[in-house]
This record gives C-alpha cells, structure tokens and sequence, in this order.
C-alpha cells in the first residue's frame, strides 16, 4: 500500500509506525512542515489507562515513552489560600518534543519515510498523491483537507470564552497542580505539571474579557510572561517562565477550538486526531485520542486487507462513540473553568471537590478508589454542615439530613413527581394511598405528589387529580396522614395548573393528545396550540389571571389543612404558568409579555398569592424548565433570572427540570443531563435546587451533592421500578442507620447480609 501521512504530529507518526510493523512492505511517507526539534508547546499528560493502550500497540515505543516520563500521583489545588491535596490519580507527563523524537526515531528504524519542512498544499492531494491508496489527514486541529472539503466533513467549530497560553518553567511540581488567583478584574487559573528532570508545563488561564481588561490582548511574548510570573510569583519559587511561542507565526494567548465533524472519511481520506476532533487540554485528553485513533485505524486496515473503504467506515463507526463520550467529559470540564466565578463562593474543600469531578467521569465511588481519606474527608465535611455540629462518622451525602425553613428532611433523595392518572373527578382514591404510602416506607426523604391542579379545567387529564373541591382536600389528608404516622419521609403537594397542554389522554393512551370527546376549553398567554392537533387556548383576560390567582390560593389553603409538609408550584414542561414564562408561547404584548420582566410577572403574582397563605416556618418550591432547547427560547441564563425572581418572592428551592415546552425542542440527553441547570442556579442565584433527570444510581447522587450542584436529587422513573429505591442504596452503601418501616426489619437484615457476602444489590 502506498500510505500518505500529512502532518508528523502524534497521530500520523504513531500511525505510520503501526502500520509499517504490520507489513513492513507498506510505502508509508510522513509530510512535517517543521523540524524534527521544532514544535510549540511544552509537556503533555497521560493516564496511566493510555499508558496501557500503548503497551498493546507498539512495546519499544511503549517503553521509551515510559523511560521519559515523569509520574505522579496527586493533585493539589490551590485555593483561596489553602492547598488541598487529593491521591491516586496517576498521571504521566512527558515533554512533547521528547515523545515527537521518540516516535520519530521509532518511525526510522521501522522504515517510514519522513520529509520534514515540507509543507502540504490540498491540491497534492489530487496531483502529487492521486495513485496514494490511503492519505491520513493528520494535520492538527488548523486542518487544510477538513477546511478544503468543508462541506463534506461538515466540521462544527465551536471557539471557547477562556483564553489561554502554554508555558514552561523550570520549577518543578510535585504534584498536578491547580491554581486558582483572582485578580481585580477576574479569575486566572494554572494547569501546572512536571514533564522531565527539569521542567514543568504551566497553562495559563482566563477569560477573555479579564484578559482584555489586564491588556493582555496587546502583550507581547515577554510582557505576557512578565505578567504571569508577577501574578504566580508565589508558586514559582523565583523559577523563570519560558515561552517557545517566539519564533513561531501563532498568538500567544489561544482561545481552544471544540471541533466536531459529521464525517472523518472521503474517499480513501481520513482525518485524524486534532484534525477530526479536539478535546480540550484540562482533561488531558488530545495526545491519547491522537494515538487511540492510531491504533483503531491500524487495527482495522489489518482486518480488512486490500479494502481501505471498509477499514476507514468500520474505523469511523467503532471511534465516534469513544470519541464523543471523551468529548461530552471534556465539554463539562472546559466550561467548569470558563465559570470559576461560579464556584467561588464554595468553601475550599467542596470547591476542590466539584472541580475534581468536573467532567463527571469521575464519580464519588470512583474518588473513593483513588483516595478513600479524601473521600471520607468530604463526606466528614459534608456531614458536619449538615447536621451543624461533628459528626461521629463518614456518611455518603445523599444520607445527610436537609432543613428549609422548619421543615427537616432525613434524607436528599426525593421521589419526583409524576402522573399516575388514577384520580376519579379529582379525587385521590385507594391507588394514591397506596402509591404514595409504598414510596414512604421506601426510604425517601421527601415524597412529592404528582401534578395536582387547582381547577377541573387546570387538569392535563381527566384522571388528574385536584385540589379544587372539599372532597379533594379530604382525601389527600388521608394520604399525608399515612405518610407522616407511618414513615419518616415528608410530602410537598405539587399544585399546576395545564394551560395549553390541557384536556388530554392519560399516559398510557398517548402523551399530550386530545380527549377523543368530551375536550374542554383550554387557556394561555396566547392563541399557540401545543402542536396541531391540539386546541388553541383562549388568551386569558385579566379577569382570567385573577380566577386562577385565587384558585392557587384556593388550594394552597386547602394544602394546609391537608397538612402537606411543602408545596410545589408548578411552572415548567409548557404547562399554564411555564407557557406563560417562554417567549415560544408567550406572545402577548401587554404586561405580561415580551421582557423576561413582563414574562414573569403572572407566575409571580401566582407564588406571591400562595405564599401568602402558606405558613412561614414551611418552605416552597418552583419547578421550572431551565432550558426550551430551541433557538429562540429560554436558556439557562434566563433560568437563572427566573430562579432569582422567585427567591426574592420567598421561594426556598427551585426544581430545575428542562424543555416539554415546545414540540419542536432538540434536547441533549445524556446521564445527569439536566443536572448542570440545577448547578448554575444553585451557584449563580444563591438558591437551594433539587436536579433532577437520568440519575440513576447512588454514586451519582452522591456526587451532585457532595460537589455542590444541587441539595437534594429527585428520582422518578426509578421509583416506579423501585420503591425501595433509598433502602436498596443505604444496604449497597453499608449505610445501616438508614430508616427501615418497623415490620420489614428482618429483610433490611438479610439484604445487609447478602451484601456482606458481596452479592451487591444492583441500584
Ligand atoms: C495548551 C495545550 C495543552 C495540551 N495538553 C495536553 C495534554 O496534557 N495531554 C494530551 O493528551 N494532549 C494535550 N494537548 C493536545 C495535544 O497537543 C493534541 O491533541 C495532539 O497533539 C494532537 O495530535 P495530532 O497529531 O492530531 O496533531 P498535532 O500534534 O497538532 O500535529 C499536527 C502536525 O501537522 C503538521 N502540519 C499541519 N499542517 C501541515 C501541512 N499542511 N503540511 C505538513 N505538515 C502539517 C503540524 O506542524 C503538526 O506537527 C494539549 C494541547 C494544548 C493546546
Ligand atoms: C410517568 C411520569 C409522569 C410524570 N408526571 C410529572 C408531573 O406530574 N409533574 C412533574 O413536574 N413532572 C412529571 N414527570 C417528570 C418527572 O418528575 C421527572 O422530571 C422526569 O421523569 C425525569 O426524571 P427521571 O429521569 O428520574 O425519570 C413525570 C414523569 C413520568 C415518567
């Protein structure tokens, strides 16, 4: 095979040195356009994972790169003048024009042929190389072929707001070390790690508008490095800065590409490591998936002799899924440290833990194999603020207890709510008793009712249950009461009314479709039906804003006498008050639209009116859609406004969910998808927030509360797999104080034992 390489960076030496070892008759030819000893940058990590995947691949290299690293194994955070130091995180690093000569040398000896300062034009791909059977595009994120065939590869570019610049010292670290120091004008933060003997790389990082506002959009390389030395002079120990960026064309300070393509294959082209994809440097991560590539490819031209095609599509198929998971935890990781201002208010040890587990691949168990006295530091810390005074032993967080107002949780996992659509005119029957009551005994700490309207018109559907009639009040009583003579857990009514999304069919029958007779009249903001089949909602009139003022008070009155412990107003997923809050159904041009100020203010003057009426030492909550997820719509940035809004309304807790308010929203689903909304209203708005959506598993838990993105986590549709769902988890966890119902003990005792035995329960 005749094999171009353009671009002699990690990903087309470590190719050409794979492929050649498979058949050394293969003409393989590198184009560098710099010099073997010239490249930018200082050194790069690994973890000892990728350090393994070499070992696999190619041993001698494998074992020249092992001779040349540096090892560690901790990593410190510096930190509003702590240092907080965290083990096991075995990383390497290497200086990368040692690993570029490594590789080179290794290409040598094996026979690939290198052209160095030999500069590669997109028309040698048709000309000088027409006859090549494979070219690797390996030209690095600036890449020529991705730009020259743009519209094939449809490459996505996304520029991120930090910018930063890539230096050297001789002052060497001995751990990964972060460093976190705010300036007048903004947060600057150091990724600094040892490489060799006798340098470290130091990464200096910023917003862009602090960085202009220091000048530093003007600085020269000297004056950039003047300025970070004074900046971190207390960590250099009188150690220089060095820059290598001098003689080269590029700008000091970057601003880091997020590069995604449709395709990596045309032909028999293929685009590699930075060319394909980037995955920003604080995960350390662009080096490994340059040579991971390397390695599928190799693999896959193996398994399909004489067939480039079908080695390229099987090689895009089996890289995409890795590449983009690598992706999603680098994306979480870049806008942690676009948003340290977020953070600052965290206390240092929680602050250093939400970083550690930024990218949210590591989790709280996964900490806990790398450094269980860190963990269990935490978990001390976490424990000790909750309860206000020492604890005696190490809890997981999710068992820490919860206050607001006088309402004490002994828990911080919530059943969520959801529809069960069993109520007759209304009224919660027998199935509500025993539906709720089962998730009460189950170990929960909070129990929220379903959607509960506050007219037979507010329902979705006709099985919906109310808080409109006597009867109603009635029955619920029983439920609460059941709930609090019979368990620990506390209940919060969550009262809605459906707007637009109103007279539909119960679940089972079909999500948000009209009643096949028997519809009743529906009201908005405005005349936009839900999707096509659904009615256009009549656009309220004052006087319709005042009936359903009162029936939120209404019912909060009733709420009260039922005994409900909280009550939730319900203004997301495209019900009334939800349609009210997006621009995308609110198109009202009086008051009450427009402006998120004009937007808010009917769901305001709703909580207003409930809170009026419901007892001051008990709390409420609002749930919204923290994001419509479409063009046009809310964002999380107008979610932190609304959160605001509603706190100095008297809110204690804001339930972040997402979208449902429009059929055309694209979201982004994923694990703890929602959760990062519930982050930033948590620590931009300075409110409690419960997340809520695709958390599964009690690490997870743990880790949303132990990092500070949320105070308590809301589980639906597993507790209608489980209601036992809290016990199961404190049996998993070895958490015996965990609150089991009188008569089940002997089973809490058997699945302790089981588990002992380690048979672990599946939660
Ligand atoms: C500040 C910073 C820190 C980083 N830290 C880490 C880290 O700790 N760990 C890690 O794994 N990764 C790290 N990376 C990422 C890493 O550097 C890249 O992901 C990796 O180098 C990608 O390898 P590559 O072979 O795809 O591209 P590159 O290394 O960019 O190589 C591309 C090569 O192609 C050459 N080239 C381009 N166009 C042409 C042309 N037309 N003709 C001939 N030659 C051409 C270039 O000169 C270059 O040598 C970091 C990146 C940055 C910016
Ligand atoms: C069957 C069902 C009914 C639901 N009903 C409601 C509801 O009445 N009120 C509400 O705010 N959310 C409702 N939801 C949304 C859930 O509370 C929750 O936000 C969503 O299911 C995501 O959480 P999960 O991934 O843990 O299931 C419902 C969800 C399900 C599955």
């Amino acid at each position: 095979m005749r094999v171009v390489c353009i671009g002699g960076g990690p990903a087309g030496l470590y190719f050409s040195i794979l492929l050649k070892k498979q058949d050394p008759s293969h003409d393989i030819v590198v184009y560098e356009r710099n010099r073997p000893y010239d490249t930018f940058g200082w050194g790069v990590v690994f973890s000892d994972q990728t350090l393994q995947n070499l070992a696999g691949a190619d041993e001698p290299s494998k074992q020249d790169i092992l001779d040349a690293f540096a090892h560690w194994d901790d990593i410190d955070v510096h930190f509003k003048g702590r240092t907080i130091t965290s083990g096991g995180h075995g990383f390497c690093g290497i200086g990368r024009k040692r690993l570029l000569n490594i590789l080179q040398d290794r290409a040598r000896d094996l026979g690939v042929r290198m052209e160095f300062e030999s500069e590669i034009e997109v028309d040698d791909l048709t000309t000088r190389f027409a006859d090549a059977d494979l070219i690797i595009a390996s030209d690095g994120l600036n890449s020529k072929v991705r730009s020259r065939w743009a519209d094939h590869f449809k490459p996505s570019i996304d520029v991120r707001k930090n910018k930063f610049v890539w230096l050297g010292t001789t002052r060497m670290f001995d751990a990964f070390t972060f460093i976190f120091k705010k300036t007048e004008h903004g947060w600057f933060q150091v990724h600094a790690y040892r490489y060799d003997r006798e340098h470290s790389t130091f990464i200096v990082e910023t917003r862009e508008e602090t960085w202009r506002a220091h000048g530093l959009d003007k600085a020269d390389a000297d004056e950039t490095v003047g300025f970070c030395s004074d900046l971190f002079a207390e960590w250099l120990d009188g150690h220089p800065l060095l820059t290598n960026m001098r003689h080269l064309r590029s700008s000091q300070w970057i601003s880091f590409p997020r590069i995604t393509c449709e395709t990596w294959v045309k032909d028999n082209v293929v685009l590699m490591g930075d060319a394909a994809h980037t995955a920003h440097f604080s995960i350390g991560s662009g080096t490994k998936l340059a040579l991971e590539d390397a390695i599928a490819l190799a693999r896959e031209v193996e398994k399909h002799p004489g067939d480039v095609r079908a080695a390229l599509g099987a090689y895009e198929s089996e890289r995409k899924i890795e590449v983009l998971k690598i992706q999603a935890a680098a994306r979480n990781s870049t806008e942690w440290f676009e948003n340290v201002s977020r953070y600052e208010p965290l206390e240092p040890e929680q602050f250093v833990y939400s970083m550690l587990t930024r990218s949210q691949r590591i989790s709280h168990e996964n900490l806990r194999l790398r450094d269980r006295s860190f963990v269990e530091g935490m978990e001390r810390w976490f424990g000790d603020r909750a309860a206000g005074r020492p604890q005696q032993m190490p809890v997981p967080p999710m068992f820490a207890p919860f206050h607001l107002r006088g309402l004490s949780l002994a828990n911080r996992v919530v059943v969520s709510p959801m529809a069960t659509y069993s109520a007759v005119d209304g009224t919660p029957n027998d199935f509500h008793l025993v539906h709720y009551g089962a998730r009460a005994l189950g170990g929960a700490g909070l129990v929220y009712t379903e959607m509960t309207c506050v007219s037979a018109e507010g329902r979705i559907t006709p099985g919906c249950p109310g808080m409109y009639d006597r009867a109603h009040v009635a029955a619920w009583k029983r439920v609460v009461e059941f709930v609090h003579e019979r368990s620990e857990a506390k209940i919060c009514l969550q009262l809605g009314h459906a707007g637009p999304k109103g007279s539909t069919k119960v679940g089972w029958e079909g999500y948000d479709v009209p009643l096949d007779a028997g519809n009743w009249p529906l009201w908005g903001p405005s005349p936009v039906a839900w999707s096509a089949e659904n009615q256009v909602p009549r656009v309220m009139t004052a006087a319709d804003m005042a009936t359903v003022v009162d029936q939120h008070r209404q019912a909060v009155q009733w709420a009260v006498e039922a005994g409900f412990d909280m009550v939730e107003l319900h203004a997301a997923h495209g019900y009334l008050l939800s349609a009210f809050l997006t621009p995308l159904t609110n198109k009202r041009t009086d008051a009450f639209g427009g402006s998120l100020e004009n937007r808010l203010r009917f769901p305001l003057e709703v909580f207003r009116a409930m809170r009026a009426v419901w007892p001051v030492d008990r709390p409420m909550a609002v749930r919204i859609s923290a994001h419509d997820w479409v063009a046009g719509g809310n964002t999380a940035d107008e979610a932190v406004e609304i959160a605001r809004a509603f706190k100095a309304a008297g809110a204690d807790l804001i339930d972040v969910s997402a979208g449902q308010t429009s059929t055309a929203a694209k979201p982004v689903y994923g694990r703890m998808f929602q959760t990062p909304f519930a982050d930033r209203v948590r620590n931009e708005a300075g409110i409690a927030t419960m997340a809520v959506g695709n958390i599964t598993d009690f690490d997870q838990v743990n880790s949303i509360l132990a990092a500070g993105r949320a105070d308590l986590c809301a589980l639906a549709r597993p507790h209608l797999a489980d209601p036992n769902w809290t016990q199961r988890a404190a049996v998993a966890q070895g958490h015996a104080a965990q609150w089991w119902p009188k008569p089940y003990l002997a089973g809490k005792a058997q699945a302790e034992r089981l588990t002992v035995r380690e048979v672990p329960l599946q939660v």
